[in-house]
């Protein structure tokens, strides 16, 4: 694996490479886990080369402490992305990527998408994404870009800011990655206690539950049950919400057809957890 921390020598790599094939680009912010390596080794089958860039975007962080406290692990996220085949990795400083400062940047019309579920809840966060995802495909230029199903928002946001800018980049959206008792695989997970790691699975089993149960109808007694039994299991739930799954139009009343998503936000003490399950 090739390492490159400047942008400049990066573009002037990738330049002479491009007719080997097709190049796939996992854009992450570190400390890696299987849900990351998953999406390198897709990329690995897809594609002649995997890129992957590690960089923790100061813009998409609306809560300060969370940008300071968020893990950073370089020499072990080397190690896990040589072992899954990722053949270059884009290091890049703050100033490297926002060369005149991190602050001000374009701005995307994201309509909806933002003013729902986390786009309430975390105000100005999928700006941040969509403009450091932006820079990151304008300097790689991908012909595919892999995302978890894990950040569902994250993804149909990208879609449209990919929409929106015009960009030649395929979006793959991957499974998400759980542990063996179904939580879903996160960076954050590693700040949880023992304790609050043994109550986390709750999460997805309360989404299990919808899906096994839910039907055609009202849907608030089936919200209502979620967030009780978050609420009861030591959560303190920020929403339990269902959308339709491709406009994330919020559903109250559900006919039975649409393809539905339930997305749910819960702290565990100071640490925030999202997840997300297709019902249909
Ligand atoms: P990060 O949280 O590091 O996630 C990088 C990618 O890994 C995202 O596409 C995310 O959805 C995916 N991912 C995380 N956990 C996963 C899991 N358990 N299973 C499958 N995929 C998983 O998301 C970001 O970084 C940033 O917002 C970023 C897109 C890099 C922009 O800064």
């Amino acid at each position: 694996m090739v390492i490159f921390r400047k942008t400049a020598l990066l573009k002037k790599h990738l330049s002479g490479l491009r007719e080997q094939g097709k190049i796939g680009f996992v854009p992450t912010m570190g400390a890696l886990h299987e849900g990351h390596l998953q999406l390198i080794r897709t990329s690995g089958e897809d594609n002649a080369l995997t890129l992957c860039s590690i960089f923790v975007n100061p813009t998409q962080f609306n809560d300060p402490q969370d940008f300071q406290k968020y893990p950073i692990t370089v020499e072990s996220d080397i190690q896990k992305l040589e072992s899954a085949g990722c053949n270059i990795l884009f290091l890049p400083s703050v100033e490297e990527i926002y060369p005149g400062g991190p602050d001000n940047g374009k701005h995307y019309d994201l309509g909806h998408l933002e003013q729902v579920l986390e786009g309430s809840f975390r105000p100005g966060h999928f700006q941040g994404v969509c403009r450091v995802v932006d820079i990151l495909l304008s300097i790689t230029e991908p012909d595919v870009l892999y995302l978890g199903q894990k950040d569902y928002q994250q993804c149909l946001v990208i879609q449209k800011m990919i929409a929106l800018t015009g960009k030649p980049t395929l979006l793959r959206i991957c499974d998400t990655v759980r542990e063996s008792d179904g939580l879903a695989m996160s960076s954050r997970n590693m700040r949880l206690t023992p304790d609050q790691r043994s109550i986390a699975p709750l999460i997805h089993q309360v989404l299990n539950g919808a899906r096994r149960s839910i039907k055609a109808g009202d849907l608030r007694p089936y919200q209502n049950k979620a967030m009780e039994d978050l609420r009861n299991g030591g959560f303190k739930p920020d929403y339990f919400e269902f959308a339709h799954a491709d406009s994330l139009e919020l559903i109250q009343h559900w006919n039975g057809t649409d393809p539905l998503v339930a997305l749910v936000a819960a702290f565990l003490g100071d640490v925030r957890l999202i997840d997300n399950m297709i019902l249909n």
